[in-house]
C-alpha cells in the first residue's frame, strides 16, 4: 500500500465501516488511526491509555463498552446511536499492547480488532497460545514503512494484512480504485498502490531489519545503565516493557525511546541547546485537537493521556548512535533536572 494510512484507510473500507458506525481508538497516538476512522464518516470514540505502557487499557475498554446499551436487537450502540463495530489498538514505540486483555474485552462485548502495527514491525507477543508478532495477532493489521519506521522505505509506503482471502481481494481491489478488470470498477477504491521503487528499497533493507532491531534494544539497554549511575531513575521514568520476562529477546523493538519526566519542557530546551536530538511523540492528545472539536472533548476527559503528552520525551535510539552519544544525551538530562 502507499502508505501506513492508506493500509489502515483500505482496510476499514474494505470492512465497510462508514456512517452509523462507531470504532474505539487511543488518543495518544500518531494522528492517522482516527483520522481514517473519521474519513469514513464512523464516528470514533476514544478509551484512555494504560499511563505505565502508553497502549489502550483494557480496564478503561472495558468500562467504556459497559457503558453502552444495546438496542432492542441486541447490537451495542454509542449514546450518539452507532453501531460499535471495531476496536484499533496500537502498538507504540516497539513494543505491544496487552492483546489479550483487549481481545478477552471485545469477545466479550462481541467487536473485531483492527491492530494498528505501524512503529510494531519485528517486535513479538507472547500469547497464551504461543509467540506471535505483531501485525499478525489479530486477523487484520497494518503497519507503515514511513522512513523514520525500523524499517522504512525512501518515501512512503505501508502494507495491510489479513487472514481472509476474501478480505485480500477486496483490499487488492480496493488498492487499485476497486478496479479487477481495468477500467472497470467494481466498487469506490482509491490510489493505495506502493510505488515499485519504495517496495525494491524495502526489500533491499528487509534482511538487515533483525540487526537494526538489536542494536536499538541493546542502546536502550546502555540508555536503562546509564540514568541508572547517573541517579536519575528517582526523576525518569525510563520505557516500560511490559513482556521483558517472557524471555523473547525481541519483546521491544524500540521503534522510540520514549521517557517520562515531570520537567519535560526545561529537559527538551536543554537538550536543543546542546544540539542534542529529542522529540515530543505525541504533544497535543487527539480528543484535544481542533479538528476533532466537534465531538465536545474538553481537558481531562483521558487523563493518562493529556499526562502521557505533557511528560513524555523521545530520545535518539536509531542504529548508529554512539555510546557516548548516549552518555552526552543523559548528562544533559541531569544537568536539567538539577
Ligand atoms: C501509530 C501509527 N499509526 C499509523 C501511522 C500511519 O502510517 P504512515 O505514516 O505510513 O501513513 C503511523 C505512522 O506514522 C503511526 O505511527
Amino acid at each position: 500500500m502507499s502508505s501506513g494510512t492508506d493500509a489502515q484507510l483500505a482496510l476499514l473500507m474494505a470492512m465497510g465501516i462508514g456512517a452509523g458506525d462507531a470504532v474505539i481508538s487511543t488518543p495518544y497516538t500518531f494522528f492517522a488511526t482516527a483520522g481514517c476512522i473519521h474519513r469514513t464518516g464512523a464516528e470514533i470514540i476514544f478509551c484512555d491509555i494504560d499511563p505505565a505502557t502508553f497502549m489502550m487499557d483494557p480496564v478503561c475498554l472495558r468500562d467504556l463498552l459497559s457503558s453502552f446499551k444495546k438496542d432492542a436487537d441486541g447490537v451495542l450502540r454509542s449514546p450518539k446511536g452507532n453501531r460499535i463495530r471495531l476496536i484499533v489498538p496500537i502498538h507504540l514505540f516497539g513494543t505491544c499492547c496487552d492483546m489479550e486483555g483487549i481481545g478477552a474485552v471485545a469477545a466479550e462485548f462481541g467487536i473485531e480488532i483492527l491492530e494498528d502495527a505501524a512503529q510494531g514491525l519485528g517486535a513479538k507477543y507472547p500469547s497464551k497460545s504461543g509467540t506471535k508478532s505483531a501485525g499478525l495477532i489479530a486477523p487484520t493489521s497494518y503497519i507503515s514503512f514511513y522512513p523514520s519506521k525500523n524499517l522504512g522505505a525512501a518515501g512512503d509506503a505501508g502494507v495491510a494484512l489479513c487472514l481472509d482471502g476474501e478480505m485480500a481481494d477486496k483490499l487488492r481491489r480496493i488498492r487499485n480504485h476497486g478496479m479487477e478488470q481495468r477500467y472497470y470498477h467494481k466498487v469506490v477504491g482509491g490510489n493505495f498502490r506502493i510505488d515499485a521503487i519504495q517496495a525494491a528499497i524495502l526489500r533491499t533493507k528487509l534482511p538487515f531489519l533483525d540487526g537494526w532491531n538489536a542494536t536499538r534494544r541493546s542502546n536502550a539497554a546502555i540508555y536503562r545503565d546509564a540514568f541508572n549511575t547517573a541517579g536519575l531513575l528517582d526523576r525518569v521514568v525510563l520505557p516500560a516493557e511490559p513482556f521483558a520476562g517472557s524471555g523473547l529477546r525481541d519483546h521491544h523493538i524500540y521503534h522510540q525511546y520514549v521517557i517520562r519526566l515531570p520537567k519535560r519542557d526545561a529537559v527538551m530546551a536543554r537538550l536543543t541547546e546542546q544540539k542534542l536530538g529529542c522529540a515530543i511523540y505525541y504533544p497535543v492528545p487527539l480528543h484535544l485537537q481542533e479538528c476533532f472539536a466537534y465531538l465536545g472533548h474538553k481537558p481531562g476527559d483521558f487523563l493518562a493521556s493529556e499526562q502521557a503528552a505533557s511528560e513524555s520525551l523521545a530520545l535518539p535510539i536509531f542504529p548508529g548512535l554512539r555510546p557516548d552519544e548516549q552518555q552526552r544525551v543523559v548528562e544533559a538530562i541531569k544537568q536539567a533536572l538539577n
